[in-house]
């Protein structure tokens, strides 16, 4: 794909009105996506494996990749020793490429910020990487993957600066004041692709739940 439509393609879902939008943009990307992300020198999932590592006990299962789009954090997990992880994404396009690696216990086509199918507790961490971010899945996202985390379970979360400043940042403090989490970790701002112009900042931030 040529620098232009992998532009046009962002720019496409940082625009997205609708969670169908958004699905259809990353399913006619899919096949191309892992190209694409490493020449823009993605960080996201290099920096959140790094807090998952740091936090969480090695062999943590099961583990939920949350947005796992084409499974780039999931081949690594096993060698960071994760062997049993879950991916969750809306593009079955997306699904489909990361099932075809071989690297996921699980599947699951659905929706953040809607009820999430599994029970409560369900797993004993999750990461999640350029999913809270513009256009994608807001803090309405955050509840439900608490929910469905273990107690004393992490969640390792990337952020866009600008959903941090207006409503991540107090949502998490209302939900360590109310005993649900507690806010265990936090790169500050980078830049997630730095060889993408305009790229701005996020920040990957590790929880632990209650
Ligand atoms: C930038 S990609 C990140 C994929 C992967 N985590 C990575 O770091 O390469 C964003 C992913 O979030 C998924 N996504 C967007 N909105 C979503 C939602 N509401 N629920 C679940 N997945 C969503 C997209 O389909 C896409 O696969």
């Amino acid at each position: 794909m040529s620098a232009e439509n992998k532009t046009s393609r962002l720019g496409s879902v940082y625009q997205a009105e609708s969670s169908e939008d958004v699905a259809r943009v990353y399913d006619a990307w899919a096949e191309k996506y892992d190209e694409d992300m490493s020449l823009a020198g993605y960080r996201h999932p290099a920096i959140s494996l790094a807090l998952l590592c740091r936090h969480a006990p090695k062999g943590a299962a099961p583990l939920l990749d949350a947005g796992a789009g084409t499974g780039l954090i999931g081949e690594w997990l096993a060698i960071t020793g994760f062997a049993h992880v879950e991916a969750l994404d809306i593009s079955a396009g997306m699904l489909s490429v990361a099932g075809r690696k071989g690297i996921y216990k699980a599947l699951h086509q659905a929706a953040l910020g809607t009820k999430l199918p599994f029970a409560d507790n369900r797993f004993a961490a999750i990461i999640s990487a350029g999913v809270f971010t513009s256009g994608h899945v807001g803090v309405e996202g955050l509840d439900d993957l608490l929910r469905v985390c273990a107690p004393g379970g992490i969640v390792v979360l990337t952020v866009k600066d600008v959903l941090w400043q207006s409503g991540f940042r107090a949502r998490i403090e209302a939900l360590e004041a109310g005993g649900v989490c507690a806010l265990i970790d936090d790169t500050g701002p980078y830049v997630s692709m730095p060889g993408e112009e305009g790229t701005t900042p996020s920040r990957c931030i590790a929880l632990r739940v209650a």
